[in-house]
């Protein structure tokens, strides 16, 4: 069931629109800020709202990076996998991330700390690599910038 909080914000983005509908992908993520992640039974009720099929919603959802199917950590790190980073680094940087973590990619670490995903391009290119946690851009990733970066968060 959605809260009354997340049934009224997904009315009023919904009211940005000529159809509730294409609203999806922005209800999705006003359910997401809430719950961290969208279960079938959420987005059940999202396309509900939006007076959608939940197979029309899901569909939506999987081409959309940002919405996360399946439960997530309390921050999620998207690392950037396109051309631009793999040239400048990549490699070294997922390794590091994934020592440092103790998790490879689509894994949470065991406090419920982090999530790590691969993203394609971020929009950085001319400063990558790359890596984005939650809202915030990450460029000229090294080691020790990604060590001081992890701290900040709890
Ligand atoms: S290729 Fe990594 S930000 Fe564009």
């Amino acid at each position: 069931m959605l809260s009354e909080q997340e049934k009224k914000e997904i009315e009023v983005v919904a009211g940005h629109y000529p159809i509730k509908r294409a609203a999806g992908i922005e209800a999705l993520k006003i359910v997401q800020k809430h719950r961290g992640w969208i279960s079938d039974e959420v987005l059940s009720h999202v396309a509900d709202a939006l007076e959608m099929s939940p197979t029309d919603l899901d569909a939506v959802a999987t081409f959309y990076n940002f919405i996360f199917r399946r439960p997530v950590g309390r921050h999620v790190i998207l690392v950037c996998n396109s051309v631009s980073c793999w040239i400048m680094g990549y490699d070294t940087i997922v390794s590091y991330l994934k020592d440092r973590l103790g998790i490879g990619f689509g894994e949470t670490t065991g406090d419920g700390r982090f999530t790590l995903l691969p993203n394609v391009c971020l929009g950085a290119c001319d400063r990558a690599p790359v890596m984005m946690i939650d809202d915030q851009l990450y460029v000229n990733l090294d080691a020790e910038k990604i060590d001081k970066i992890l701290g900040s968060y709890d």
